[in-house]
């Protein structure tokens, strides 16, 4: 089991997909997720679309929800988390939940990357509202212009991409989510990763990560 965090921007969906593939993981991405919720356009999604159109955390309480009801369903998978624990008391509360349930988390990999690269890859980020396949208009763009390849589907922009929430978002991964870096550097199953390069570069670190700390794959 193995879990990605880091800045928003930094490339964790789109690794966390490539990934999934490589090692036949299941992907638990609470931020695709809550999206789904929003989308289904029922009361408790309409109040988490105000969380992340400011740019801020999601109440725990809800999260927990989303993250038992998977791990019960995915109990015997090999599982990769992206986006998730964002916190202090989301990372414990999740290590304790692992405990109850026997089961292990083994690398946490934070993705780092300059903020200036952060900004360049959200202004040009769009993805697929259908199959949330994730583009990049200067750096993986689709075959036809803002079309999915695979839905042919408008691609559109996230609502959280715009000037003032990435700020926030960067803030919040600041004060909220670096900490972690100690929490799991505690544990000793910390390792961080150079976002710079290309997927395929960076696909290349988080698998030797994998590759030696993971067992089965
Ligand atoms: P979430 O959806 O997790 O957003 P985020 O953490 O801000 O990260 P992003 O999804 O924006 O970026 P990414 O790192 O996945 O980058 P991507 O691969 O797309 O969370 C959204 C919100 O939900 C939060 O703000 C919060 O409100 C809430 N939330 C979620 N989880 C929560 C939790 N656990 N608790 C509470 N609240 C929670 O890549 C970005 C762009 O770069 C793309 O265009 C891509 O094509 C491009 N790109 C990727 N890799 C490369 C590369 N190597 N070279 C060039 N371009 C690249
Ligand atoms: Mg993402």
């Amino acid at each position: 089991m193995a879990l990605l965090f880091g800045p928003p921007g930094v490339g964790k969906g789109t690794q966390a997909d490539i990934i999934t593939q490589k090692y036949s993981f299941i992907k638990c991405s609470t931020g695709d997720m809550l999206r789904d919720e929003i989308a289904k356009k029922t009361e408790s999604g309409a109040k988490v679309e105000q969380y992340l159109k400011q740019g801020v955390l999601v109440p725990d309480d809800h999260i927990f929800t989303i993250i038992e009801d998977f791990l019960k369903k995915n109990k015997n998978r090999d599982l990769l988390f992206d986006g998730f624990p964002r916190n202090y008391n989301q990372a414990t509360v999740f290590g304790n939940l692992l405990h109850a349930l026997d089961l292990k988390l083994q690398v946490a990999i934070e993705m780092h990357l300059s903020k200036d690269t952060i900004v360049m890859r959200l202004a040009h980020r769009r993805y697929c509202t259908k199959c949330g396949r994730i583009y990049n208009l200067k750096t993986n763009p689709p075959v036809h212009n803002d079309i999915c390849d695979k839905c042919h589907l408008p691609l559109e922009q996230r609502t959280d991409d715009n000037e003032e929430v990435i700020r926030k978002r960067l803030k919040v991964y600041e004060t909220e989510t670096r900490p972690l870096v100690d929490y799991y550097r505690s544990k000793g199953i910390y390792h961080q990763v150079d976002a710079q390069g290309t997927q395929t570069e960076v696909l290349e670190r988080i698998a030797r990560i994998i590759d030696d700390h993971i067992a089965e794959k």
